[in-house]
């Protein structure tokens, strides 16, 4: 019925027909990978610009709660304990000693304390006002907040004991 020439052919056919499947399919496979390559590259130039947002937003969690925060809910027993730092030039009973007397000073009139020698740096700020705000930036760095002040204590770097030590002040009049 069919000759050895008719059956080589049609295997010739088949085998033909099986190799361009082969290579289409190949052809195929080797695109969708440069295409799949291509993806990934984007995907990392995507995650690179993520990260960049996300360190930022991170830094910003880190610095935690804000002063006006802080001093909402301040600790006033916790700021009677930081005072111990103060406690060598400051006294809260009325009288100056090394530094000024400290009682009602917060939101009292800076260098108000009559008869204590401010420096000029002070006297320079005396229309101004000991507002909790204040207090927080001269006790974080008194040089820094007041050039030339004659308080010689390097500042308080915690926020939260200054919250906690200015509520504390606020209740000694
Ligand atoms: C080594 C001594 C010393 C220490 C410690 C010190 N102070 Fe002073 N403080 C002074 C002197 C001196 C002045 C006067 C500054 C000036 O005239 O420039 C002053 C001024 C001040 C004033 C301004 C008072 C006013 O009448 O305007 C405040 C407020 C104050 N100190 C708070 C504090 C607090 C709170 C602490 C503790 C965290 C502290 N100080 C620690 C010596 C000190």
């Amino acid at each position: 019925m069919f000759d050895t020439m008719t059956i080589t052919k049609a295997t010739g056919a088949v085998c033909g027909s099986l190799l361009v499947y082969l290579l289409a399919a190949w052809a195929g496979e080797s695109l969708y990978h440069v295409g799949h390559d291509s993806h990934g590259g984007e995907e990392i130039a995507q995650a690179y610009t993520i990260d960049t947002g996300a360190d930022e937003a991170s830094e910003v969690v880190e610095e935690g709660p804000d002063f006006a925060t802080l001093y909402a809910a301040a600790d006033v027993a916790a700021g009677e304990k930081v005072f111990a730092k103060c406690k060598s030039c400051h006294k809260l009973d009325g009288a100056d000693g090394v530094g000024p007397h400290l009682n009602g000073i917060v939101d009292k009139q800076k260098a108000a304390s009559a008869g204590y020698a401010y420096s000029d740096a002070l006297v320079a700020m005396a229309a101004d006002t000991w507002t909790p705000e204040n207090l927080d930036g001269f006790l974080e760095n008194p040089k820094g907040y007041m050039p030339g002040t004659k308080m010689s204590f390097a500042g308080l770097p915690k926020v939260e004991e200054r919250a906690n030590l200015i509520a504390y002040l606020a209740t000694v009049q």
